[in-house]
């Protein structure tokens, strides 16, 4: 069992500014929440979804505070919606900062993304245009973000099923741009890297290799379904051997950092996620353990 006492972030990322390696944890859901709180399974971190507690207490938020209390966990969130045009949503980013403080978050994440316009909202993660406007304006609102819930905050690569009109820069370059003005990290999603290389043939190594990697702060791997002509970000299988080996690259670049398995849908036994993370595992270590003694 691995303690939850983990060095607290700072609240700026700054030049020399690392967030704690946490090394290959789950993501926290439901089905599994009440064995995790009995059996207490060896995970060095969880990560769960605000969504999914922020408007509940009772039983719910009990639980998600009784795993705070055993493991360190991290705040992965879908609704902010980063990059849109609308205003932030201060009543969703207190609800957010109670809920972090609550658990004690060592960090929080969301999407590099939009998901709002005219106060009409998408449940679909929208891809954002790779011009200069954008990272201005989104860069922006990270900095706000970041400064209100007083908290590293990382944002995530997506997976996209099409390039918006009039890129100005490559999406390696636009992420960059957004890191450095806004100064927060990178959630790096090793699995939408190599969905968006199959839908749009951009090189996933031009991508990675155009983020410092000290602003890796963790690393996504998931599973997806290969329809041939398009490639869907589903979270509902297993890692594919394609990911893999892509992943092997990601850490050959980060180093030691901390990597979540997701699997969001056709959740499988607790046994099942906790051997695919074994797999991440074992991969994490050789590739890191090489760096270390090279
Ligand atoms: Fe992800």
């Amino acid at each position: 069992m691995t303690s939850p006492a983990v060095t607290p972030a700072a609240t700026a990322w700054g030049a020399n500014f690392e967030l704690p390696p946490l090394g290959v944890g789950v993501g926290l859901r439901r089905p599994h929440i009440e064995r995790v709180q009995a059996e207490h399974p060896d995970v060095p971190f969880f990560e769960f979804c605000p969504e999914n507690y922020m408007d509940r207490g009772g039983r719910s938020r009990r639980s998600l505070l009784d795993v705070a209390e055993r493991y360190p966990l991290v705040s992965h969130g879908v609704g902010l919606g980063i990059g849109s045009v609308d205003a932030l949503d201060h009543a969703y980013l207190t609800r957010l900062k109670r809920l972090i403080e609550e658990t004690g978050a060592l960090w929080a994440s969301d999407h590099l993304c939009w998901n709002r316009a005219d106060g009409r909202s998408s449940n679909d993660l929208l891809p954002l245009p790779f011009t200069a406007e954008a990272v201005h304006h989104t860069a922006a609102r990270i900095r706000e973000v970041q400064d209100f819930l007083e908290l590293p905050f990382l944002v995530e690569n997506i997976s996209t099923y099409t390039i918006l009109p009039g890129a100005e820069m490559t999406e390696g370059e636009f992420t960059r741009a957004v890191l450095e003005e806004a100064d927060c990290g990178l959630l790096l999603d090793v699995n939408n890297v190599y969905v968006n290389w199959r839908n749009h043939g951009t090189d996933p190594h031009e991508f990675m290799r155009a983020i410092p990697r000290e602003r890796i702060g963790q690393m996504h791997m998931a599973g997806h379904e290969d329809r041939g002509h398009v490639v869907v970000d589903t979270h509902g299988a297993p890692v594919r051997d394609e990911v893999w080996a892509l992943f092997r690259d990601a850490l050959a670049i980060s180093g030691p950092t901390s990597v979540l398995l997701e699997w969001d849908c056709n959740i499988p036994s607790l046994e099942r996620l906790l051997e695919e993370a074994a797999a991440a595992r074992a991969i994490y270590d050789d590739v890191t353990c090489a760096a270390v003694s090279s």
